[in-house]
């Protein structure tokens, strides 16, 4: 049989992954890593966790299933996308890799959407905006903050292309991740020499740019020995998690709707042809087959917010979870469960670290609005989960304002599992939610479906989609549609009013 490996730079971990050409899972890993804030707002990891966690989560996952690396037959990588890896003229890491969550970059989005002739002026160029978080704003934070670096710096790679030059010694990135640095002409698929003169960077700094499906490189004799892959093994483009993701749902083309419920929180769905972005509200990349588009809004705070709790609040959960081998999260659902739909009048807004999308707001913050003592850790944690559902609800708007012919809701991410979060997804949205094969498997399914297509298991990633299977449905309860209505209203009441406390907290804060 056939095989192929997909691997996933996530931000909590790497998942790799195999999988058959019939699309079912032979056997996944996930080796988590470090995140470091050395200040609000800053997000951080060391590359070198990122490559340990690879090379031992593919000798894990080889010696686990058993599976012989010549019956694998090609890689696609996912990454967690708008990250910078600064590279010296040997390749070496300049300093921790700056992540797509990181909000330190405002002063420097300000300058490049000046420089390129004000938001319209940029919006022509590349068809998004220049997101605090997206890699084009690090690349002027580093020249300006850290000199030294930026002289120091040759080349820069995203998360997953870092990884890609690790196991093929190839720098190349692929469209969807390219589309993510905000520096991509996504109309025609190329770098943007327009953009990259008026901020004055070299295109030398910039890796070539493939297809996702194409081939990027192959296996090096060393990686072979270091982990069991054969040498000279095929590593496709891949793509940027939050795109080759739904790509993996098939979400390919328009009509289908997808919510990823991972760190953070994505509405998306796949673009026959190129569409302008109007006030480039949402973000329109290149999807992972040639000559179609992708449009999503993400929230930077969804399953983030609940590993949040744990943390903080969760004690009781982790401790019982130790002492019985249950999943934490599966003992705080059934906390959440024990409260009734709507929290009791709770309501959690879930911009912990800022937001992106529908506003973009690097000093909003989450909070509790209405909390009361008639409230205990049930309401809390539901409340929880309800807000970021109405976050996605948020973003589903100015979706449908793109493509209103949605026949179908599928969601996947960590957050997905949960069938209580499902539930709260279906009532809130009103619409059955559908969860297909590999749906908890963030971007290293959709990643090895590309792989397969590049290297002509199948002949097309829509043949590849073809393999999805219907996993769960989950229907609307029409009791629960006029209380969340209501509760909906006022949480989107609840930004605009809060924002003036959200600045002046930051102000104190600087
Ligand atoms: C997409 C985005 C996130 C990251 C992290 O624009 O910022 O989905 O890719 O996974």
């Amino acid at each position: 049989m056939n095989y192929l490996l997909g691997i996933d730079i996530g931000t909590s971990g790497c998942k790799s992954i195999l999988i058959d050409d019939k699309g079912s899972i032979a056997g996944a890993v996930l080796k988590e890593y470090k995140l470091y804030t050395p200040k609000a707002g800053w997000s951080e990891q060391d590359p070198e966790d990122w490559w340990n966690a690879v090379i031992e989560g593919i000798r894990e996952l080889l010696g686990r299933t058993g599976i012989p690396g010549e019956n694998i037959k090609g890689i696609g990588l996912s990454g967690q996308m708008h990250g910078l890896v600064a590279l010296d003229k040997n390749d070496r890491v300049i300093r921790r890799a700056i992540l797509w969550n990181d909000q330190r970059t405002s002063e420097q989005c300000k300058q490049i959407t000046q420089k390129a002739g004000g938001l319209n002026g940029l919006l022509g160029l590349t068809n998004n905006r220049m997101l605090p978080g997206y890699t084009g704003g690090k690349l002027l934070w580093l020249k300006e903050k850290e000199p030294k670096n930026y002289e120091k710096m040759t080349h820069f790679l995203n998360p997953k292309d870092y990884i890609r030059l690790r196991l093929t010694g190839e720098r190349a990135t692929e469209v969807s991740d390219a589309s993510g640095t905000g520096l991509f002409d996504v109309k025609n698929r190329r770098w943007s020499k327009e953009l990259l003169s008026l901020l004055e960077l070299t295109s030398e700094m910039f890796p070539p740019c493939y297809e996702s499906s194409e081939m990027s490189g192959r296996i090096t004799a060393s990686i072979s020995g270091q982990t069991g892959l054969p040498k000279g093994l095929p590593v496709v483009g891949g793509g940027g998690d939050a795109v080759v993701q739904t790509t993996g749902m098939g979400l390919i083309k328009p009509g289908v709707v997808g919510t990823i419920i991972g760190t953070s929180g994505i509405v998306a769905m796949g673009l026959n042809e190129y569409h302008p972005n109007p006030e480039g509200l949402l973000q329109v990349f290149c999807n992972n087959t040639p000559r179609t588009w992708h449009a999503m809004g993400v929230t930077l705070n969804a399953g983030g917010t609940y590993r949040w709790f744990r943390d903080a609040l969760g004690e009781a959960e982790v401790q019982k979870a130790l002492k019985t081998g249950e999943d934490v999260y599966t003992l705080m659902d059934k906390a959440a469960a024990q409260a009734k739909p709507g929290s009791r009048g709770l309501i959690f807004l879930p911009y912990l670290i800022g937001e992106r999308c529908p506003y973009t707001d690097p000093t909003a913050r989450g909070a509790f609005i209405g909390l009361g003592l008639h409230h205990g850790k049930a309401e809390v944690i539901r409340s929880i989960l309800e807000g970021v559902v109405f976050s996605l609800l948020d973003v589903y708007a100015l979706i449908r304002t793109m493509d209103n012919s949605i026949t179908e809701i599928r969601t996947s991410g960590g957050g997905s599992l949960s069938p209580l979060w499902r539930q709260i997804q279906a009532d809130v949205f009103q619409s059955p939610v559908i969860t297909v094969s590999g749906s908890g498997e963030g971007g290293a399914y959709g990643a090895a479906l590309v792989a397969g297509a590049g290297v002509g298991v199948w002949s097309s990633v829509d043949e590849a989609i073809g393999v999805l299977k219907k996993e769960t449905e989950t229907n609307p309860n029409p009791e629960n549609r006029l209380i969340y209505e209501d509760i909906y209203g006022i949480y989107h009441s609840l930004y605009s009013a809060l924002k003036p406390a959200y600045h002046a907290l930051a102000e104190l804060d600087k």
